[in-house]
């Protein structure tokens, strides 16, 4: 299979439009059978449930070119999984898990050519989403519903690469107490807008939102949960009901203390201990691990030791073996690489 023509190495992260997407129908009460398409257009009643009131939850995940030719997708189990969690906090229909899988196997399989080359620093990412397809002007869960599944070759989320990173506190909230900030749903990423361009004028990269009750704990970014590490080398994450449970943290913190043999933690982490921290770092599937150098609290700037020309020595580690288990230099745990071809 011949690749496409694309400057891989500079790649950012945005949509190039690929050939093949995956398109499922929820009608009557069972999903059909799903099928390819070529049509990257959907057509929608103006009244459909998406539309009018936000029923709309998505994925995020990667696919990969190994060292050894194989193309693989890193965990998409658990993408599945939670998919189906979103699905039921916004009454919508589960797409099962293992079909779920399947269909990002045969969109994978059927954009080979954009699957960037090993060693190009790109990447295939994959979004599924379902949405609230029929009429709905009653605020009610819509019944016809689709799932689809398109790709896209991507380069870093954040432009610079792995350059560190200056983030601020938030002033806003992205999610309510109890509310969907545990779960995958479009109306989150609506939330956070207005506070991604206002830290962006500020100068800023990201936010750091704090605990919606009590405004006195971490809990993620915009788009990734936080790492931290202690100066004696402890790797913390936040314990929060309201943020998603990203795949890559839990990965990583497999990885801190299967593979380094460092010491881990999930754990309430509060504003006031960041300035104890000797290193940070945003963990996600576009984000990979970036590291933070400077978190600025209304003025109050935290410079974390690892400061901002690299990665911290413990957040490094950590980048080098997470991907080299992703590409497959490095032998991973039982179940994480789903082989495409
Ligand atoms: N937190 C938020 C708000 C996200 O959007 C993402 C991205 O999916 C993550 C965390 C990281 O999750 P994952 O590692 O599963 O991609
Ligand atoms: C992902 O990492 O897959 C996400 O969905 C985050 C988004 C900000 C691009």
């Amino acid at each position: 299979m011949e690749k496409k023509n694309i400057d891989w190495s500079n790649l950012n992260f945005g949509y190039i439009q690929t050939e093949k997407r995956y398109v499922s129908w929820f009608k009557d009460g069972a999903w059909d059978e799903g099928a390819l398409t070529e049509d990257a257009t959907v057509v929608l009643n103006e009244c459909a449930g998406v539309l009018q009131y936000a029923q709309t939850i998505f994925e995020g995940l990667k696919a990969y070119t190994t060292d050894d030719g194989h193309i693989v997708a890193f965990r998409p189990d658990l993408n599945g999984e939670r998919m189906e969690d979103s699905a039921r906090r916004l009454e919508m229909p589960a797409f099962p898990k293992e079909r779920f899988v399947d269909a990002v196997t045969k969109v994978v399989a059927a954009n080979a050519a954009y699957v960037p080359p090993y060693g190009s620093g790109a990447t295939l990412y994959v979004r599924p989403y379902m949405f609230g397809a029929n009429s709905v002007i009653g605020v009610k869960p819509a019944d016809v519903y689709q799932f689809r599944i398109f790709c896209t070759p991507v380069g870093p989320y954040f432009k610079g690469g792995v350059k560190p990173l200056t983030i601020c506190v938030s002033d806003f909230d992205r999610a309510a107490p109890h509310g969907t900030g545990h779960i995958k749903a479009g109306l989150n990423y609506a939330m956070s807008l207005h506070a991604i361009v206002s830290a962006h004028k500020n100068g800023f990269d990201e936010n750091m939102y704090l605990d919606p009750g009590t405004r006195t704990r971490v809990e993620e970014t915009g788009g990734a949960n936080f790492l931290f590490v202690t100066r004696d080398g402890k790797v913390v994450t936040p314990r929060s009901d309201s943020i998603l449970p990203s795949i890559t943290r839990r990965s990583l913190m497999h990885v801190a203390k299967e593979y380094l043999g460092l010491e881990v933690e999930e754990r309430e982490v509060y504003l006031e201990e960041l300035k104890d921290f000797a290193e940070c770092g945003l963990c996600g599937t576009a984000a990979v691990i970036s590291p933070v150098g400077k978190i600025v609290d209304h003025g109050r700037e935290i410079c974390l030791p690892s400061g901002m020309t690299e990665m911290g020595p413990v957040t490094k580690k950590l980048y080098d073996t997470l991907t080299g288990i992703q590409m497959g230099r490095i032998e991973a745990p039982e179940g994480w690489i789903h082989i495409i071809e």
